[in-house]
């Protein structure tokens, strides 16, 4: 899957080349294709910004560097150009939902934005999808691109090995992911719960299922309450919500 990104500061994007995005660009199962809007500023001084129309405080990024930058991307001057995402506040709130859609695009290019924002002609003519990463606002859309391309990269094949299983995460199955314990089993006397111990599967199971329930209902009531919608709860779900609910 390639990653185009446009931005001003590709050197944020080096970061992005540690442990295992590392590895999945390595392995060329990724591909970050940075590039410099400033690059593409016919400007003498390679202007990238401007004044409002209309006054205002802050700058605005001018239409000509972007939209020229996106042209140079192989085929964004054809019809079946790649999904541009424009990282914004104003923009649909990311989710796993919607990580796992542009999971299956092969290409994916990346507008940041800086300062007050772009020339507004810009995201009528080309952005395909408007994502903010959270109701706060950051200085830049470099973070916001980050974290969506190492939520999408970690969806695709091969990229956390072959054998994962995203079933039990947190946010895949409408459900917080149980908690989790590694060797001594007693560190000066915490304990890890006996059941995991035991070596009896499906106990372990369901006292996962009990524990990711239990959970939700404490830090994510809304999630249950999407996660009943969504799905015919079996009778053991029914039975441990019924079990915590209004306690
Ligand atoms: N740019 C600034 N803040 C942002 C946010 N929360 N999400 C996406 N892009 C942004």
């Amino acid at each position: 899957m390639k990653f185009n990104v446009l931005t001003l500061f590709p050197e944020m994007f080096d970061s992005l080349s540690h442990s295992i995005l590392k590895r999945a660009q390595e392995q060329e199962l990724i591909e970050i294709n940075t590039l410099n809007i400033r690059d593409f500023s016919t400007n003498k001084h390679k202007k990238v910004d401007d004044y409002p129309y209309g006054g205002g405080a802050g700058m605005v990024m001018k239409i000509q560097p972007v939209r020229d930058a996106l042209l140079s991307i192989a085929n964004h001057s054809s019809e079946n150009s790649s999904r541009v995402v424009y990282l914004t506040p104003k923009g649909k709130v990311f989710n796993q939902k919607l990580a796992c859609e542009l999971a299956l695009e092969d290409e994916l290019t990346l507008l940041c934005g800086h300062y007050e924002g772009i020339d507004q002609r810009i995201i009528d003519e080309y952005v395909t999808d408007e994502i903010s990463i959270g109701d706060y606002v950051l200085t830049g859309g470099e973070l916001p691109a980050m974290v969506l391309i190492d939520s999408v990269a970690r969806l695709r094949n091969g990229v956390l090995g072959q054998n994962v299983s995203y079933e039990d995460e947190s946010h895949y199955s409408g459900l917080l992911e149980y908690a989790h314990y590694t060797r001594p089993s007693d560190f000066e006397g915490k304990k890890v719960p006996e059941v995991l111990l035991s070596g009896n599967h499906q106990l372990i199971e369901e006292y996962r299922l009990e524990e990711s329930i239990k959970l939700t209902l404490k830090r994510r009531p809304d999630m249950i309450k999407k996660w009943q919608k969504n799905h015919e709860l079996s009778r053991l779900e029914q039975k441990i919500l019924d079990k915590y609910i209004d306690k």
